[in-house]
């Protein structure tokens, strides 16, 4: 069973004027496409092609960069759309406990994320997530870095390959990532602390790819 682009969970101009629309077209209808357009073809007649996405950015990690970076990059922009949001609500008082506890302030917490965001060369991803001790941490990974691979929890990331920004922002990295945090999802942030670090990945069209349901280790907010 081939994989499908997931359906994005609002619509293309729903993010301006943020995201434009003409960025979603290319990004999400070029680039995310190609990649499940590749993966489909490369795992054709391999052991990969009756794997879920994780069980294929495992098997193939260090092995077969070719089906490991096209997988992780369908995994990491299924996830990055539902960081996003154009009716997002204030952050919970649950979580920003959680982020001034190991930031010392929401404002604080921005500052480090975006910096890194900015300090990351090159194409690659910046991360908020729970690592194996249960501290949570940010995260620059390069390319098609995932933090799955080192059994961490992602709670939110940022896209800052130049396909995500350059037709708004052309090298404005900064600006993009000031107006990142104006559609952060912070409901799917706090969801995700209820995830697990082994994410069953269902094959659907539907934006619930993105949206593992809890399996093993259970990370609460308190
Ligand atoms: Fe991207």
């Amino acid at each position: 069973m081939a994989f499908e682009l997931m359906e994005l969970p609002y619509a293309k101009n729903a993010l301006e004027p943020y995201i434009s629309k003409r960025t979603i077209d290319f990004h999400y209808g070029k680039h995310h496409k190609k990649y499940v357009d590749r993966v489909n073809k490369l795992i054709k007649g391999t052991p990969q092609e009756s794997q879920s996405l994780e069980e294929i950015m495992y098997s193939t990690y260090k092995k077969n960069d070719k089906i490991y970076n096209n997988a992780a990059q369908i995994w990491n922009h299924t996830f990055y759309w539902n960081c996003l949001t154009p009716n997002g609500r204030a952050i919970s008082n649950s979580v920003k406990n959680v982020i001034e506890k190991h930031f010392m302030s929401l404002q604080k917490f921005m500052a480090l994320f975006t910096e890194q965001a900015l300090e990351l060369f090159g194409t690659g991803w910046t991360w908020l997530v729970i690592d194996k001790k249960g501290e949570i941490k940010i995260r620059a990974i390069e390319d098609a870095g995932n933090p799955l691979l080192e059994r961490e929890v992602p709670l939110l990331t940022c896209d800052v390959w130049e396909h995500a920004y350059y037709l708004d922002y052309q090298n404005d990295r900064e600006r993009y990532i000031e107006n990142f945090w104006q559609i952060v999802n912070w409901e799917f942030v706090e969801e995700n602390f209820g995830k697990t670090m082994e994410y069953p990945f269902r094959r659907t069209q539907s934006h619930e790819q993105g949206r593992p349901s809890p399996k093993r280790k259970e990370v609460r907010l308190f």
